[in-house]
């Protein structure tokens, strides 16, 4: 099947008809029917499937014959099919169907591989109804506690481990898999890029080249409920004004330290238009090159908020939900990489990203590489993130290089 046609059936499958985004929430019935295109993906290139106790899927061409040497590692690539709210078609998907389209044109050139070949589809990578960022590989990979993660509650307060039960996977059983793990020799995530460089480079392809540190705060503001048309102004304790400060200080804060700080997610409670709020919740999303500017901006933002709280009579409360640390892909692989793109002439740089991945999260634990694919406008977590399909396509031929040589050689 061509990729046109993969990724056209995946199209339709948790899109919202309004916006235009896409809204495939971890352990949903829009989870549920990316999980079954999956499968069925799978079972149409006779891939053997497995989802793995934290509810990963797997699809794997077996190397024919008996198993192979002793040390034969598996070679595995994918990416993940959940979004962010109404997130663009590509951010996730683009990795996954790359990776079915990459073994069709491994087989169409007759090629087979020497040791196992895996593709992976991770779960709830944009922690977008759980808030965890890369749940799925951080659990496998051994970088959160499952009784934590269990517990972790979506914002109608329904826990991940009744999520996952309702869905018909056993929570009891998720945490760490070394065993899984250690049988996987390299993991080379496809990506849409989420910036231009590429487009100002006027290349298809880029080799990912580290990941900047960055994370979650939730900033939660509890006040005093009261009238908006009588309460005195004197008299209030409106969580929304330090909460407003908070807004102001990240921007600050990330142009004074060469930084990223965003805040996207509020929620004031109760939302009544005529009353001061009683909470206001508010999440930090903050970035930086390292791991001290990160820090910087982080404290920054937080002083600020706890002097405006302190300012307004209200109280503050501030927590991390996720944070990941910087991330250098293995060098090793990367130079595979590199020379498995030259060797067929296909020119690729070497870029940078602030934007989070499971190659992130898995780097701690197997050599991890990164390919990106041009978004001409760089758009990302948008209903207007885009790619051509000649770069698809590209994407397309610089993923069976690569594993090709990584996994048929
Ligand atoms: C994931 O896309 C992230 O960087 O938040
Ligand atoms: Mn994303
Ligand atoms: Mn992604």
């Amino acid at each position: 099947m061509s990729f046109a046609a993969l990724w056209g059936s995946l199209l339709p499958i948790g899109r919202d008809g309004l916006s235009g985004g896409y809204r495939r929430y971890a352990w949903t019935p829009a989870d549920a029917a990316c999980r079954a295109w999956f499968t069925q993906a799978a079972a149409e290139r006779d891939l053997r499937v497995l989802t793995d106790r934290n509810g990963n899927l797997w699809a794997w061409w077996d190397p024919p014959g008996p198993a192979g040497p002793a040390g034969s590692k598996a070679v595995v690539t994918g990416s993940h099919l959940d979004s962010v709210p109404d997130g663009g078609a590509f951010d996730g998907p683009l990795g996954v169907v790359s990776s079915f389209a990459a073994v069709d044109m491994l087989r169409a050139e007759g090629r087979v591989p020497v040791r196992p070949l895996a593709i992976a589809a991770f779960s709830e990578e944009e922690g977008a109804r759980f808030g965890v960022a890369c749940l799925g590989s951080r659990l496998l990979a051994g970088a959160i506690d499952p009784g934590a993660a269990r517990a972790l509650p979506d914002a109608e307060g329904v826990t991940l481990a009744e999520a996952m039960a309702a869905a018909g996977h056993d929570p009891d059983g998720i945490g760490p898999d070394d065993d899984l793990l250690a049988a996987v020799g390299a993991y080379v995530e496809l990506h849409i890029e989420q910036g231009r460089a590429l487009a100002d480079l006027d290349a298809a392809i880029a080799i990912g080249e580290q990941i900047w540190p960055h994370g979650r705060w939730r900033l939660e503001f509890t006040g005093r409920p009261d009238h908006a048309g009588t309460a005195a102004l004197a008299d209030r304790h409106d969580p929304m004004l330090p909460f407003a400060a908070v807004v102001l200080a990240a921007r600050e804060a990330a142009a004074a330290h060469g930084a990223l700080a965003t805040v996207g997610k509020v929620t004031a409670e109760p939302g009544a238009v005529n009353a001061v709020s009683a909470r206001v919740s508010g999440w930090l999303d903050a970035r930086g090159p390292d791991e001290r500017v990160l820090q910087a901006v982080v404290d920054d933002v937080l002083a600020a908020a706890r002097d405006a709280a302190a300012g307004h009579g209200v109280g503050l409360t501030a927590a991390a939900e996720s944070v990941t640390p910087a991330v250098r892909f293995d060098p090793g692989l990367r130079e595979r990489l590199a020379s498995s793109l030259a060797a067929r002439g296909i020119r690729a740089p070497v870029l940078p990203t602030g934007a989070g991945h499971d190659a992130g999260v898995l780097a701690a634990r197997v050599p991890t590489a990164m390919l990106f694919v041009r978004n001409p406008t760089g758009v990302s977590h948008s209903p207007a993130e885009h790619a051509e399909p000649a770069d698809c396509q590209a994407g397309v031929r610089a993923l069976a290089a690569v594993l090709e040589d990584l996994a048929c050689g």
